[in-house]
């Protein structure tokens, strides 16, 4: 016999998909895009229904303990069904005090809270970690512009993830290693992947229809009584690992570490461990910088330190590629161009979208090396080091 949880998945992979493509459809068609009270009440309800039921069988069941994999893909799935109940302001975290939805919402704590993570659906759940059955992985819809928008993240991520690695990789060989080179032609490689991934999301994406139709499944939900920000490409520990192992950005520098701090249980428990230890780790711009008086002629030094600026260069231009072309895009410039009812509801229990425009940009200018008045980048040590290239 069908498991409940196998139940539960192919609901999310079926019946789920189709409610949200009605659903969809019937707000597309509307004067007013971005309204979804009162529109589609029988099917919001039966999407409500259907999952409640599915969830409360695993509920009483209360068999969590079938693996990671399983326990992570199920909060998945409980995740998918509350973000779409909040998309369709079936819930509403600023008009709640507790989520109504109450099998769910245990559901996902119990599963959450015994193996790490939020108890949300988080980034890996659509992306690095959705599995596919003949050829087709979990979604909330049949859209095309929502298709394109997930494989894009999901090749971002992975390339990301490369990058990071070959970095992680150098790190305990040391900058003058003989296959320094090597490890920092993969990560140029990775960086290279990274923007033309982005440039194509750029150039194909459809604004509107990301706008309203895929964006507003990403919004914060309430689990239990507390509201859960919402999922973004970056809840990852190789971006961070970037970060911190060029040494673009430190750990012991408060806005960034706040940072590190907020997104932790947002990750797979395995990208926490990556991220922990390289919070320890020196920096291969202080390596260089310590070394570059007394090695600065040595061709290793020449040489690897050119690898080395170029791959931060090349860091710099996806930040600037996703701040000025992906958010600008397709937030910004859309939200300034949304009914003023529907302005609080862009960033219902988020921060306003200028205080997060902000924290972008101040990321965009420290991984670019930009220099700021406001807050510490690396422009000078980046223009000292550029000096001692031959
Ligand atoms: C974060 C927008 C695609 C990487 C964010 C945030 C927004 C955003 C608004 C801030 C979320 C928050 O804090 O609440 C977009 C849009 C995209 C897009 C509109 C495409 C249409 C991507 C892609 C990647 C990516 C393809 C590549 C992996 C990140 C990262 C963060 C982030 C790393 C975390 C903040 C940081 O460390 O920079 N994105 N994004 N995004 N996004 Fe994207």
């Amino acid at each position: 016999m069908e498991s409940h949880s196998a139940a539960f998945d192919r609901w999310i992979r079926n019946d789920f998909v189709a409610l949200n493509n009605e659903l969809e459809d019937l707000y597309w068609q509307q004067e007013d895009r971005a309204n979804v009270v009162g529109v589609g009440e029988e099917i919001k309800a039966a999407m409500v229904a259907q999952g409640n039921a599915l969830i409360q069988q695993l509920v009483d069941e209360g068999n969590t303990d079938q693996g990671f994999d399983k326990a992570f893909d199920l909060l998945g799935n409980v995740g998918l069904f509350m973000a779409a109940c909040r998309r369709h302001e079936i819930t509403e975290p600023s008009r709640e005090t507790q989520s109504p939805l109450t099998a769910a919402s245990t559901l996902a704590m119990h599963i959450g809270a015994s193996i790490g993570v939020t108890p949300r659906f988080a980034t890996a759940h659509l992306t690095t970690h959705n599995s596919a059955e003949n050829g087709v992985y979990k979604r909330f819809t049949d859209l095309a512009d929502e298709k394109l928008f997930v494989d894009y993240n999901t090749k971002g991520i992975l390339a990301y993830k490369r990058a990071a690695d070959a970095l992680l990789r150098l790190q305990p060989l040391g900058i003058s290693h003989p296959i320094a080179a090597d490890l920092l032609a993969v990560a140029e490689q990775a960086l290279k992947d990274v923007m033309t991934s982005n440039r194509y999301l750029f150039q194909h994406l459809d604004t509107d229809r990301f706008f309203y139709c895929v964006r507003p499944y990403y919004k914060p939900y309430r689990v239990g009584k507390e509201v859960y920000r919402g999922a973004n490409a970056g809840d990852f520990a190789g971006i961070n690992v970037i970060d911190m192992l060029l040494g673009l950005c430190q750990a012991n520098e408060v806005s960034y570490s706040q940072l590190l701090v907020d997104k932790f249980l947002y990750m797979m428990p395995q990208d926490q461990r990556i991220l922990r230890d390289c919070m320890r780790l020196p920096s291969f711009m202080d390596e260089f910088l310590q070394v570059g008086e007394q090695h600065h002629k040595a061709s290793w030094f020449q040489d690897n330190l050119k690898a080395f600026l170029n791959v931060c260069k090349l860091y710099g231009q996806t930040a600037i590629q996703h701040h000025n072309q992906l958010v600008e895009k397709y937030i910004r410039v859309p939200n300034e161009q949304l009914g003023a009812e529907h302005q609080d509801k862009v960033t219902a229990s988020g921060p306003p979208l200028p205080v997060l425009l902000a924290q972008l940009e101040r990321l965009r200018d420290r991984r670019a090396a930009r220099p700021r008045d406001d807050i510490f980048t690396r422009f000078d040590d980046v223009q000292r080091l550029t000096k001692m290239v031959d």
